[in-house]
């Protein structure tokens, strides 16, 4: 896909890994949507891809909420007068052991709340993003492409039954995708980051992230850049569908 003059939206793009995403594509010529629920750091995203020479726009968004989601994407085909590429960033952590016990007595379990918020962002968010994206492409007529952001969890990490259930759920959305919405032109893929350096580690005691450096072959955490690079590769590469790319150091859970 060639990327100047394209439509991407990026959910969570305020900070972290959604605001590399977007820069990324904005400095390909991409016009941008910025979506996230926080319209203050949005607008810091949109300047920046306003300043690499592209139309951007913020849009406030709770991507967990099906008429704000199609309210938006309304608002961006009706903006923009396309909609090409969807990229399914926004992401949340409410980790807790499932039961954490001593010497038989119980100390906490994850709460109810805790698996409900993980599940309604990272998976239902993720669900009526794509379902709403995936309309407007078919009816804009150009194709387009779906990224998902997983995760490594997605393999099963300790203390997130909630994300690495949600995270499992994502990739294999986007492998159903892939196979339903290929007849109108539409691609999906999904990313699987490791351990990057975002505001979504401050959740992690110091130590823990030390500890985990140390388990990453390349020693090190990645870097927003790096995952925004494969966001920009998956949308050139129009022989990729279907596929989860794990961008992770090498660590494997
Ligand atoms: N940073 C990592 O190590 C890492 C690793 C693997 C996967 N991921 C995934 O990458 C994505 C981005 O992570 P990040 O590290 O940049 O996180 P971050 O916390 O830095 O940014 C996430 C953004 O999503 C927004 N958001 C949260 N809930 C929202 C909602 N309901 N509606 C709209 N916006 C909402 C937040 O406001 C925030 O701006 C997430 O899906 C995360 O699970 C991150």
């Amino acid at each position: 896909m060639q990327l100047p003059g394209k439509v991407v939206v990026v959910t969570g793009a305020a900070r972290g890994l959604g605001r590399a995403i977007a820069l990324a594509f904005a400095a390909r010529g991409a016009e941008v949507a910025a979506l996230d629920r926080d319209g203050a750091a949005l607008d810091e995203t949109v300047g920046q891809c306003t300043a690499a020479g592209v139309r951007a726009k913020a849009h406030v968004v709770d991507v967990t909420s099906e008429p704000d989601v199609i309210r938006c994407f309304d608002a961006v085909t009706a903006d923009f007068g396309r909609f090409d590429i969807l990229v399914n960033n926004a992401g949340i952590t409410r980790d807790a052991l499932l039961v954490k016990a001593q010497d038989g007595v119980i100390h906490s379990k994850m709460s109810l709340a805790q698996w409900q918020a993980v599940i309604d962002v990272n998976l239902t968010g993720v669900f009526l993003c794509g379902r709403e994206g995936a309309e407007r492409m078919i009816q804009c007529g150009h194709g387009g492409l779906i990224v998902n952001i997983s995760s490594i969890s997605r393999e099963g990490n300790p203390g997130q039954t909630n994300y690495s259930a949600a995270k499992a759920g994502v990739a294999a959305m986007t492998v159903v995708w892939a196979r339903e919405l290929a007849r109108y032109g539409i691609r999906a893929a999904a990313i699987a980051p490791g351990f990057c350096a975002t505001d979504i580690l401050a959740a992690m005691r110091p130590e823990m992230v030390g500890r985990v450096k140390a388990a990453v072959p390349l020693h090190r955490l990645g870097e927003p850049a790096e995952i925004a690079a494969t966001a920009v590769f998956i949308a050139e590469n129009e022989f990729v569908t279907g596929r989860v790319f794990e961008v992770d150091g090498g660590l494997r859970l």
